[in-house]
Parts: structure tokens; C-alpha cells; sequence
């Protein structure tokens, strides 16, 4: 590994490569600001690589508050642990709205330089997604030409798969491939969650992670579903360390 390889700043609670600081201050200064370039992520190691898409991203892709559905350490820490990942495979996204974090995950595939993103949705939003966000209606009834044309400003139409249909109704279509890495956001209810874990983590390589968003939301299953019948499992385990109260990863045992 070069010296340079080796060599991070700490920016604005992020720390970055040399080579990525350096591109960064050039394009922050042509661009303004960055909104999430500001986001504390004290003590995360970002290689070259991924602060490089990072930086892309944020270059091509602007978004609104409501564009998507995390917050900005979230999606900053789902992408990290997608870059981090050693299992080899693709990566599924199961409830990507509009595509912001669908962005995110192709951007990690980018610096991983490797796999594709299946993004899985009916693009016409649930009962959940009515109570909860703004009704389906303000988005002309589908949300997939904002996630068409998210993917083409970031650049990813080659690496992204939208899936429309039912999470599970998706899944059998895709028992050949491997994913290294799957999250899940979509129905947020116990059985919602336990149907997708169960229609997906077949398809999880050895070392690959399972990520649950909305861990921690009040009313939903997803805490409950993990902690009764997930963990329990003797081919998946915890992955180690915290993440985000919000976010839970499993990880398949080798
Ligand atoms: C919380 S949003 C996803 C947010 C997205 N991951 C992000 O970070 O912006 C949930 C999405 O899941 C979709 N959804 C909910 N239940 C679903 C199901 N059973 N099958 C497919 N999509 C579903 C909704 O249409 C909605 O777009």
C-alpha cells in the first residue's frame, strides 16, 4: 500500500484519504457546500476509494428533505458497511422510494468495484408509507421516475436494477444470485420484516450482512423480529460493534 494509502484528515468529523481531501476542497470550492459533507462520523476510516464515489455522489446528486427516507449519518454508515463488506455479491435494497440510498449503495458498489444494486419496490407506496410519509398521490402515483432520474444524475443506470413488485413476490426471481450485502426497509410491521429476512437471507453470502433500517422506530417489529428470530439463528449472528441505534446488521457465519 502507498504512503498516501495509509494517510487520512479529519474533516469536519470525517476522515478521509489524501487524495480524496485534496479532490474534495477542489469541488467544494466549485460547488459551495456539501450537505452531508458536514456530518459527524467521529473516529470512521473512509479509504480512498469510497471517500472518491462519495465525493461523486455528492457532486451529481442533489436532494430535498423528503427525497429520502434516513438520516444523513445513516445513510453514511450503510455505506460504509457496504464498502467494508468482504463477502463478494451484489446488493439488494428492499423499499428504496425514491433512490437516494439506492444512490448510496450503487456508489458503494463503485468503490468496491464490484456487484450491482437490485432495488426492490413496488414504486407505488403501502399502507405504511400513507400514514407515515406523504401519500403516493403528491408523486403522481409511482415514485419510480424520481428514482430513474436519481440513478441518472448519480451515473448508475449501468449498475442499478429496479425491481417493481412486492419484496417477496420479487425474491424468487433472484434464487440463483448472491448478495453480499441486503437491506431492509420496506414493511416495517413483525411480519413484514420476517417475510423479507426469510425471502432474502438465502441468498446471503458467507460473511455477507443483512441490515435492518428502523431498528429503533417506535411501533414497528423490526427490533422485535431481530432479537426473537433472527439472532437466534445459528447461521447468522450479530454483527460486531454498534452501528447507529437505527441500524442493525447481521452478518451470515463463514
Ligand atoms: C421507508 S421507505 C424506503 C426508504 C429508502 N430505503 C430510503 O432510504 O430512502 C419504504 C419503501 O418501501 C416500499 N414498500 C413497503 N412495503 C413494501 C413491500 N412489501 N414490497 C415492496 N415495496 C414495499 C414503499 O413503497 C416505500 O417506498
Amino acid at each position: 500500500m502507498s504512503l498516501l494509502g495509509k494517510c487520512y484528515y479529519r474533516i469536519a468529523g470525517t476522515r478521509v484519504g489524501h487524495r480524496a481531501a485534496c479532490e474534495g476542497l477542489r469541488v467544494a470550492r466549485h460547488f459551495g457546500a456539501f450537505r452531508e459533507f458536514h456530518t459527524p462520523l467521529a473516529g470512521t476510516e473512509m479509504p480512498y476509494r469510497a471517500a472518491r464515489e462519495l465525493m461523486r455522489l455528492w457532486q451529481r446528486v442533489h436532494w430535498s428533505s423528503g427525497d429520502g427516507m434516513m438520516t444523513p449519518e445513516e445513510r453514511l454508515a450503510i455505506f460504509n458497511l457496504a464498502c467494508s463488506c468482504s463477502a463478494s455479491g451484489d446488493i439488494a435494497e428492499l423499499g428504496c422510494w425514491k433512490g437516494l440510498t439506492t444512490c448510496y449503495l450503487a456508489a458503494a458498489c463503485r468503490a468496491r468495484g464490484r456487484g450491482r444494486v437490485f432495488a426492490v419496490d413496488t414504486f407505488a407506496g403501502t399502507r405504511e408509507h400513507d400514514t407515515q410519509y406523504a401519500s403516493i398521490d403528491r408523486h403522481g402515483g409511482s415514485t419510480l421516475p424520481a428514482f430513474r432520474n436519481f440513478m441518472e444524475r448519480g451515473g448508475f443506470e449501468d449498475i442499478v436494477t429496479a425491481c417493481v413488485g412486492l419484496t417477496t413476490e420479487v425474491a424468487p426471481r433472484h434464487r440463483t444470485r448472491s448478495f453480499a450485502f441486503v437491506l431492509i426497509d420496506a414493511d416495517h410491521s413483525y411480519d413484514g420484516v420476517r417475510d423479507d429476512f426469510e425471502a432474502w437471507s438465502p441468498m446471503v453470502a458467507p460473511g455477507g450482512l443483512v441490515v435492518f433500517h428502523d431498528y429503533a422506530m417506535p411501533d414497528a417489529g423490526v427490533r422485535d423480529y431481530v432479537q426473537r428470530e433472527v439472532i437466534t439463528r445459528p447461521d447468522f449472528e450479530a454483527a460486531p460493534g454498534e452501528i447507529l441505534p437505527n441500524v442493525f446488521a447481521v452478518t451470515r457465519r463463514q
